[in-house]
Parts: C-alpha cells; sequence; structure tokens
C-alpha cells in the first residue's frame, strides 16, 4: 500500500478548485475520467503532484459506455476551460480511463471525446490498473463503487489477474432514498452526499451496502483475497466499510477521499513530455 496515500488524495481534494502554484509552467500528466455521475479532470505536475483538478456531475455516460457523445464533449471542454483559467496555460493531453471488460469500440469513443475536446489522447488504461497506480497493493481486492456499478479487480504480485463489473452503486443508493423520502432524485443525490445526513439515511440504504456487499464476496470468492480496498464516490458513505466486511469476512479499508483514487490514477499514466 502506498505510504504517502491519505497526504496525496488530501492534496487532490485541495487541488479541486484550487491552484497551488499558478506561476507553474512544467510538464503536465492530465487525467479525464468519465463517469456515470461525475466526469473528473486532474493535472499534475512534473512530479506527478496534484496542481488543479474540477469536477461535474453528469449524465453522459452510463457503465462505461458514452451515451450523450456531444455532452460528454462539451463538458469536458467546459472542465478544460475551467481548469485552464486557474492555471494560465492550455492543456494539451490527457489519458483516460475505462472500466474492464467494456468493448473496444467503447475505449475508442471515451477516446474521442477526449480528442474532440481539443486533448491529444496519449493513453487509455483500465480504471483498476488506473486505481492501483495510487493505491500500490500487490495483494488483494480493490472495489469501485461509483454512481452506476461497483467493479472489483483482484491483485496477486501488484497485477490485475481478475477484474468483474456490476450494475448498483452510488444511483441506487439515491433512488432508494428518493422513493423512502418520497422527494426527487436530485434532492435525494444532494442530501445523499451531506454527511451529516447519513446517519438518518444509512438503515434506508443499508440494503443496497448488503447488495454491494453480496457482489463483491461472490466475485472474490475464488480468490484468496487477505485486504479489501474501496475506491470510487461511494465508498465515502459513512459505515459502508463494516458492511462489506461483515459480508465478505475480508478486512475492509477505504481511503481518504476514495474518489479521487481512479482519476488520480489515470493522470499518472499521461507520461509522455509536453
Ligand atoms: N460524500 C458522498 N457520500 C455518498 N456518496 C457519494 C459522496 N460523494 C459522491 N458520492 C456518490 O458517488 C457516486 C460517484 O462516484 P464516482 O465518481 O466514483 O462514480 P462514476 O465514476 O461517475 O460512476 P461509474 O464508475 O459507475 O461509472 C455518485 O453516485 C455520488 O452520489
Ligand atoms: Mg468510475
Amino acid at each position: 500500500m502506498n505510504a504517502h496515500l491519505d497526504s496525496l488524495l488530501a492534496q487532490t481534494d485541495r487541488a479541486m478548485g484550487a491552484v497551488f502554484n499558478s506561476h507553474y509552467r512544467g510538464e503536465v500528466h492530465v487525467g479525464v475520467d468519465l463517469g456515470t455521475a461525475y466526469t473528473v479532470l486532474i493535472v499534475l505536475d512534473a512530479d506527478y503532484r496534484p496542481l488543479a483538478g474540477t469536477y461535474r456531475f453528469a449524465n453522459v455516460v452510463r457503465d462505461g459506455l458514452v451515451v450523450d457523445f456531444i455532452g460528454a464533449i462539451d463538458l469536458l471542454r467546459e472542465l478544460k476551460r475551467n481548469v485552464e483559467s486557474r492555471l494560465g496555460f492550455e492543456l494539451t493531453h490527457a489519458a483516460t480511463g475505462y472500466p474492464p471488460g467494456v468493448p473496444l469500440a467503447e475505449v475508442r469513443a471515451t477516446a474521442n471525446v477526449v480528442r474532440a475536446a481539443g486533448l491529444d489522447c496519449r493513453a487509455e488504461v483500465d480504471e483498476p490498473t488506473a486505481a492501483n497506480a495510487v493505491l500500490q497493493i500487490r495483494d488483494g481486492a480493490v472495489v469501485d463503487v461509483g454512481g452506476g456499478t461497483t467493479g472489483i479487480a483482484v491483485f496477486r504480485d501488484g497485477h490485475v489477474v481478475y477484474s468483474g463489473d456490476e450494475a448498483t452503486g452510488g444511483t441506487h443508493f439515491s433512488l432508494v432514498i428518493a422513493g423512502a423520502l418520497n422527494i426527487p432524485f436530485e434532492d435525494a443525490e444532494n442530501l445523499k452526499v451531506d454527511a451529516r445526513q447519513q446517519d438518518r439515511l444509512y438503515p434506508i440504504v443499508r440494503p443496497v451496502m448488503e447488495k454491494v456487499a453480496t457482489i463483491v464476496a461472490r466475485h472474490i470468492r475464488p480468490f484468496d483475497v487477505e485486504t479489501i480496498c474501496m475506491v470510487g464516490g461511494t465508498s465515502n458513505f459513512k459505515g459502508i466499510a463494516p458492511v462489506v466486511e461483515e459480508v465478505t469476512g475480508v478486512k475492509t479499508l477505504i481511503p481518504v477521499q476514495p474518489m479521487f483514487v481512479t482519476p488520480l490514477g489515470i493522470a499518472m499514466q499521461d507520461r509522455s513530455e509536453q
């Protein structure tokens, strides 16, 4: 496990909406993560330290597939402009990610969004490999609970030996909350991400957490997994780790800011010189 993980993620969180060094003019590494719920853009400096970033909720991708091509391009252009105005220079290239198991044509579609937004797409990385560039797990499982899906990847000697992805993610949490409280989805979404509300929402979403945990348990069963590391925005929901630990019987950890692990890892793969 990466010894500097928490400080790296805390720095990434601070870089969202801010710039540490607005005079920076060196090489940059850029990552674009087009997600079901959030699209994230992260810029790192030459030493792979977070410089600036931004993210936006949008329904342009579903389970790794671009469903709104024009919307995705417009969104990414907007995120790019936003970060460029803070940095004071133009971004010209980026790496992007894709969930394991999506067809090659879909990976190309994602890369085409990046290109159409004015960025030379230098690398396309599968999300668990990107996440593990940050986590640096040798043996164990990485579970990515995003908006639409839960992704599971098992690592041996630092390499992915198995990966799977199943529907059930943060969107389902919000749907269950909307149903239980009889409020619109958007209101449920806003309520859910407010940490102060999560204690009272816990009984409502607990069955969805158990569903996520059951999915994880089924996927890791054939492997001798000793530790699970949870990433993705939904891993922010208070109390999810103990549920996964209880159902799987495997020690479960969540780094601070789990939502930025994969986008950060994608940015790290944008390697060549500018
Ligand atoms: N603090 C929070 N507490 C609970 N849920 C959160 C929090 N922050 C974000 N989320 C949820 O995390 C999800 C987004 O996470 P993430 O950005 O990892 O997903 P994604 O990559 O867009 O989706 P997918 O990986 O399924 O394509 C959303 O459902 C959002 O509501
Ligand atoms: Mg994701």
